[in-house]
């Protein structure tokens, strides 16, 4: 089987790129190193698995993509490829989540529903529960985005059944919850505040530090989304994918500092439009359908992470 991940130089992207290639498999690669973030970073996340000699790689937008030069019947897809963030996603930006999040994925969809792929695995996010109104959240709950990032998500998700039941892509959605861990994206929490306590700057905190996050460590979100690819029962299914382990944000402050080895110079400031209070993942349903067990540890997965900051940035 060969398995085409879109957004591969991202952050879950290479990452599931990279786990697939050690298991054996056919990756072929699409990414059009969009100027969210810095492309040297990307650059760095691809040269994980760029020589490896059974992946191939396009720069591409997925918009003009055309998946059937590189897949036939019985091949799959996980599509990560999307504008993230939360905060970016008010005003003029907007544009940018439609075009990457609800054109590309409608892309990405009509150009393969009559290829006879045997999966289709798309990214989706805890962004869409919103203000979740029960925790943890299950995947039955209403979704309810309060950002336009969470309202582009959820269209993708719709879009997604759309063409499973009318054209029968074989569609999967994970709901992956806060991931972090090596090759986060530098504009998420962990990442900034990890290179901030390094570099001896002022972290900045959204809010009073009560709000809370359900985190999974990137390598238990590469395996939910892994047997995704292949689990009997999964397709036409929303799965939430997360660590299991909710902490505050002022917890992971602590942890933070403890790895450090030194207080932390904090930066309050008020919270951010968009930003949900609390996020916790029912994952009954990651466990039953997909074998999903989360492994890593808050506090071991940070410490990956501050070492991978470390070393990005030679600090
Ligand atoms: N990181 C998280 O905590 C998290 C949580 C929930 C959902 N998600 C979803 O997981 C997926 C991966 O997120 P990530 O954190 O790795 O983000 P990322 O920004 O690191 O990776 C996304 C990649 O997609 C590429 N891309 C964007 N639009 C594209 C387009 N039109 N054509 C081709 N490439 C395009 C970008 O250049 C980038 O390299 C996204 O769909 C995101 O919405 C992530």
């Amino acid at each position: 089987m060969r398995i085409l991940v879109t957004g591969c130089a991202g952050f879950i992207g290479s990452s599931t790129a990279k786990n697939l290639l050690d298991a054996g498999y056919d990756v072929v690669g699409v990414d059009c190193f969009t100027d969210y973030y810095a492309r040297w970073i990307k650059e760095r996340n691809l040269a994980r698995v760029l020589d490896h000699p059974k992946f191939t790689f396009v720069e591409q937008d997925i918009n003009d993509f055309d998946p059937t030069a590189h897949l036939g019947a019985g091949d799959a897809i996980v599509h990560e490829a999307a504008q993230a963030g939360v905060r970016a996603s008010w005003g003029t930006s907007f544009s940018h989540y439609t075009h990457n999040n609800v054109s590309g994925s409608q892309a990405l969809l009509e150009r393969v529903k009559d290829l006879g792929l045997s999966r289709f695995v798309y990214a989706g996010s805890s962004s869409a529960y919103g203000d979740a109104l029960r925790l943890p959240t299950l995947e039955s709950d209403l979704p309810q985005p309060i950002s336009p990032y969470g309202v582009t998500k959820l269209a993708g998700e719709h879009l997604c059944r759309t063409y499973r039941v009318n054209f029968g892509v074989p569609c999967v959605v994970v709901r992956y919850f806060t991931v972090y861990g090596p090759h986060q994206r530098p504009d998420m929490a962990f990442h900034k505040w990890c290179k901030a306590a390094l570099a001896n700057e002022r972290l900045p905190l959204f809010g009073t530090g009560e709000q809370s996050r359900d985190f999974t460590y990137i390598d238990d979100a590469v395996q939910g989304t892994v047997a995704a690819i292949t689990a009997d029962g999964a397709v036409g299914e929303t799965i939430n994918i997360g660590g299991g382990e909710r902490i505050s944000v002022n917890g992971t402050l602590d942890l933070i500092a403890k790895i450090h080895g030194a207080p932390l110079n904090i930066d309050r400031t008020d919270k951010q439009k968009g930003d949900v209070q609390h996020t916790a993942a029912d994952v009954t349903k990651a466990k039953t359908i997909l074998g999903f067990e989360p492994k890593v540890s808050v506090a071991d997965g940070l410490r990956e992470e501050y070492a991978y900051i470390k070393a990005l940035y030679d600090l």
